[in-house]
């Protein structure tokens, strides 16, 4: 994935608005919110006429007031006053409630466009991503880019159109001062654009660092077992401590540059003000320079132009800021998925299946290579067990089998269809798999075995459950099947999570079962009734067991030993063990103990 927080050269308005992401963004939401964003524009008229509209009727509220001739002016200029307010404040609230709709309605939808793209990724993305980069880019990209139309909308419609009334307001009322103030204005704009502009560099660090803090507390939830065994608490409350303080100073400079622009602008103004009213106390050009309105009316725009100004001297930097999410969000959006379903995938055959490698060459990326011209098969209805050294490979030739990842070379097959042809769905209906760590969700137990087969019946579950030994200890439990159980069931033995695993697989009923040291964590008595019950369901059933434990493995038709990628011996075990060989030696160690 590139990395969005790479520095950025420094960039005009121009160039921000030339950024082809900000076009694809803008092409991508505008137009399918269109009614809304229309709506909103038309309401951002309205409000930049009223304003334009207020600032012009504070000479008229003055002059009436000062006009002693005609008394009812002030009522009509009283009514006046009501109604701008009334229509400026009715515009503001459609504008404000369309903007938030429109802009929550695409973050929404861009948020699941990222977790669609997650979802789908493949193994080898999250064991290159961690996991606080894809919180953060799916809880916090899409904001960002929300923040940027928002902007830019904002920006070109309400200030830029209050901006030109209020101007339009002061050359109505007093061209010469205008002029005089259209040189001042600009230059103050001018400061704070240099001010503004560092807070950009400052807000990619800070996005880092707070990418930080997620990981750290991240780690802390799901490596309790870990920090907590090693006592890593003072190590990792000392990064804690880093990423929390980093936040926090360049929160602070944030702030500080920031906060800096109110009082130049302060001076500014009061500047512009007092030279005014000096102004408006003598003749220029030997004329006097307006009524008291109009010079109400002029001081009123005047002040009231400095906040769109400022946003709009500020749009750059408001853009540039959220264009760092939008390219945190489009990187992972354009991310290419290596493992995709074929474009026309084929189904593979229902019924039980034969499993084949041909030719299969592997290596994980940025690895040294687990198989070269790996051929095995593994005959429909046939039950063969892998041992051998760990590192060895077991797991991986599982891994190729569940298509987790694509041989760089070769071909995976099952029922004589490359897996690469074959559709996802049919492929994931094949297999049932019972992993070396079990992932259980935060539900109930009976949740996390109908996962697996959400169709299944409550007495469906539970027989899977009594096959696999788990039925007993899960009605042990003080709610039985509707035991919630933690986020990734901390509150269960390892023995127990492999039961549930087993259960899972029994219940998803496929048929290939590859099965990677399901058994490892159980007592010597679970694991016989585990056993019995695998033998049960693996009648029929083309399966795959990976087992360091060759009490497991001895009622397989077939034992196959790998080693560094290579079969170093494959046969019934009283072949291997009249072969004398790697797995004879294996065999006597255990059962000498
Ligand atoms: N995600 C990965 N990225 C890079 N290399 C990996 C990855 N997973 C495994 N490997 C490497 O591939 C080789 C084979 O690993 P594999 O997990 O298949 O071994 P195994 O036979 O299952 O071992 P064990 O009995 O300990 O489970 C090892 O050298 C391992 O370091
Ligand atoms: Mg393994």
């Amino acid at each position: 994935m590139t990395d969005p927080s790479a520095p950025e050269p420094h960039r005009s308005l121009r160039g921000v608005l030339s950024d082809s992401l900000l076009w694809r963004l803008l092409t991508e939401s505008l137009p399918e919110h269109r009614g809304k964003y229309l709506a909103a524009i038309a309401a951002m008229v309205v409000v930049a006429g009223a304003t334009a509209l207020t600032a012009w009727v504070m000479g008229a509220i003055v002059d009436s007031m000062t006009d002693t001739q005609n008394r009812s002016a002030v009522y009509w200029v009283a009514a006046a006053v009501a109604g701008i307010f009334f229509v400026k404040g009715i515009a503001s609230f459609a504008q404000n409630v369309l903007l938030a709709r429109a802009g929550n309605r695409i973050v929404a939808q861009k948020q699941m466009l990222l977790y669609n793209r997650i979802v789908t990724q493949d193994v080898a993305f999250f064991n290159a991503t961690h996991t606080s980069d894809v919180l953060l880019r799916v809880t916090q990209s899409a904001q960002m880019a929300r923040s940027v139309i928002d902007t830019i909308v904002t920006g070109f419609v309400r200030d830029l159109l209050t901006l030109l009334g209020l101007v339009a307001v002061m050359f109505y009322q007093q061209p010469v001062l205008s002029l005089v103030s259209l040189i001042v204005g600009p230059a103050a704009i001018f400061g704070v654009q240099r001010i503004v502009r560092r807070v950009h560099s400052i807000m990619a660090q800070e996005m880092a660092g707070l990418a930080e803090i997620i990981k750290v507390v991240q780690e802390t939830a799901t490596g309790a077992r870990v920090v907590k065994a090693f006592a890593l608490e003072h190590l990792m409350t000392a990064r804690m401590d880093d990423a929390v303080r980093g936040v926090e100073q360049r929160a602070n400079k944030m702030v500080r540059l920031e906060a800096l622009t109110t009082p130049l602008m302060d001076t500014i103004t009061g500047l512009a003000i007092a030279a005014i009213v000096v102004l408006s106390a003598v003749n220029v050009f030997g004329q006097a320079v307006g009524t008291p309105g109009q010079l109400m009316s002029f001081v009123t725009a005047f002040l009231m132009a400095y906040e769109p100004a400022k946003r709009l001297s500020r749009m750059r930097v408001s853009i540039e800021a959220g264009m760092y999410g939008v390219r945190m969000m489009y990187s992972l959006l354009d991310q290419p998925a290596t493992l995709t379903e074929a474009a026309e995938p084929v189904d593979l055959p229902e019924g039980p299946s034969g499993v084949a490698l041909e030719g299969v060459s592997f290596s994980y990326p940025g690895a040294r290579g687990v198989f070269s011209d790996l051929t095995l098969s593994f005959p429909a209805g046939t039950t063969t067990a892998l041992v051998g050294p760990s590192g060895g490979g077991k797991s991986t030739l599982l891994n190729l089998i569940l298509r987790l990842y694509d041989p760089d070379q070769g071909r995976v097959l099952i029922d004589g269809i490359d897996l690469r042809a074959a559709s996802f769905a049919s492929l994931r209906r094949k297999i049932a798999y019972v992993g070396q760590d079990t992932f259980l969700f935060a539900t109930s137990v009976m949740e996390n075995l109908r996962i697996v087969r959400p169709d299944a019946t409550d007495a469906e579950v539970r027989e899977a459950a009594r096959i696999a030994n788990a039925d007993e200890f899960i009605l042990g439990m003080p709610k039985g099947y509707d035991t919630p159980i933690g986020e990734n069931g901390l509150a269960l033995s390892g023995g127990q999570r492999q039961r549930l695993a087993i259960a899972r697989a029994v219940l998803r009923g496929a048929p290939i079962l590859l099965l990677d040291e399901a058994t490892s964590a159980l007592d010597s008595h679970s694991e016989a009734l585990v056993r019995d019950a695998l033998a049960r369901v693996t009648e029929g059933v083309t399966t795959i067991v990976v087992a360091h434990r060759l009490s497991t493995v001895l009622r397989a038709d077939r034992i196959c030993y790998l080693d560094e990628g290579r079969i170093v011996e494959m046969g019934s075990l009283s072949d291997l063990l009249a072969r004398k060989g790697a797995f004879r030696a294996l065999y006597d160690q255990q059962f000498a103990a």
